[in-house]
């Protein structure tokens, strides 16, 4: 086969469309993102994440009744196989919680095996498990790794409500509950990001959608993408104090360090989900009281503003998602597990549009390594 490419190569594939979906838009200019045409914002304050998940899935929104189904369905499937289980138990209590997520998703499809893809029952049963599963797989492996037992689902929850209660053996308030859930609804989609064009190439192999969703975890885990979350806690504690943002600021654009929870490769302006996320910040800090890492954190907005804002780096999703969690005293390790939890929803939505009209990625490379080279036997080399 010809290494010759007929297109330039782009690095990152930016600008490079690589499927056609009509699932999610993003005007990076304007902050608009929209599922299924819905403005995201607008979901957030009306919507919840069963229905917001049924509309990716479905292309529209749900009626009472199938609302109510799918609700139904998910509440009965949250529990894990006391294998799955066992499974979770065996792994290192000092391993990350992406990995024990990634582990127990692909495990997932050994105890339901999914082979025939294209059949819609297959696909709705795949979907519903992986929704409502990877919570309770979540909370888990959080619990035993502190050797505490893990909390069985309950099914009178809903799905956030029901996720905070597996975490931490109560119930959520219900302005906590109404956070939770409005984060799971702004993380569940977003164009062709990494992890979504990864679920969208494993997807047109045709493997399992316990496939499609393991090699999915693997790619949001990185910290150039989902595990962003995490380190902006670190980046806010290491800055320490609302008059250390500026210097440190200078130093970081001096010696060319990225700014966590900044910069997008669609957005140019404000993530409308970080200003939806800010919202919801200050909604929890009016009952919790400001912590310092929030009045850091819109300071270090501040000051970057006049410095990034003119290459068009402002902040994004993961700028204040972490500063949420952290209030309603989740560990900074599970802050990537949640968008997991949520995204999957986007995942299998986009799982679900490439098989209607798949063709195997296969995309080209640009040579650039050597050619007919001589074998030279071994006691030959220098
Ligand atoms: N801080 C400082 N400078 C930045 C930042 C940042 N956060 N992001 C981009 N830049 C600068 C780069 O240094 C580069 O500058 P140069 O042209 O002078 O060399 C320019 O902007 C372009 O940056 P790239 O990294 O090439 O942009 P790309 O589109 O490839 O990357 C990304 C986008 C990965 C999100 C990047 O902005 C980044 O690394 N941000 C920090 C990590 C982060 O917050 N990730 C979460 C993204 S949201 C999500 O995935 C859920």
């Amino acid at each position: 086969m010809s290494s010759e490419s007929t297109t330039a190569f782009k690095p990152g594939l930016e600008g490079v469309p690589v499927a056609e979906s009509a699932i999610s838009f993003i005007d990076g200019k304007r902050a608009r993102l929209e599922y299924r045409g819905i403005a995201v914002e607008v979901l957030a304050e009306e919507s919840c994440f069963e229905e917001t998940a049924w509309l990716l899935l479905k292309g529209k929104l749900p009626t009472q009744k199938e609302l109510a189904d799918f609700d139904h369905e998910l509440r009965h499937h949250r529990r894990l196989k006391y294998k799955l289980l066992d499974l979770i138990k065996c792994l290192p209590e000092t391993g990350h919680p992406m990995g024990a997520l990634q582990a127990a998703v692909a495990a997932m499809g050994m105890f339901y095996p999914a082979r025939d893809v294209a059949n819609p029952k297959t696909q709705w049963e795949s979907a519903i498990r992986l929704i409502s599963k990877m919570p309770t797989i979540v909370a888990a492996f959080h619990r035993l790794r502190h050797g505490d037992e893990a909390i069985p689902p309950r099914d009178d929850l809903d799905h956030a409500a029901n996720f905070y209660y597996m975490l931490f053996e109560r119930e959520p308030s219900p302005s906590v509950r109404k956070v939770m859930d409005a984060c799971l609804i702004l993380h569940a989609e977003h164009t062709m990001n990494a992890s979504t064009f990864s679920s969208r190439v494993t997807a047109s192999t045709l493997a399992e959608p316990y496939a499609v969703v393991s090699s999915a975890i693997g790619t949001l885990m990185g910290p150039l993408h989902g595990g962003a979350n995490e380190e902006v806690l670190d980046m806010l504690s290491e800055i320490g104090s609302v008059e250390n943002v500026r210097p440190w600021l200078e130093k970081a654009v001096a010696t060319k360090r990225k700014i966590m929870g900044f910069g997008h490769r669609v957005y140019k302006v404000k993530d409308p989900r970080a200003t939806v996320l800010q919202k919801l910040a200050e909604y929890v800090f009016s009952e919790t009281g400001t912590p310092l890492s929030y009045r850091i954190a819109v300071e270090l907005e501040r000051a970057a503003a006049d410095v990034l804002g003119p290459k068009g780096i402002y902040p994004n999703v993961d700028f204040y998602s972490g500063i949420v969690y952290h209030a309603l005293g989740i560990p900074k390790d599970l802050f990537t597990p949640i968008f997991a939890i949520s995204r999957v929803a986007g995942w299998l939505a986009h799982w679900l549009e490439q098989l209607k009209n798949n063709r195997i990625y296969r995309p080209e490379q640009i040579y650039v390594g050597e050619r007919d080279v001589p074998y030279i036997p071994i006691e030959k080399r220098t």
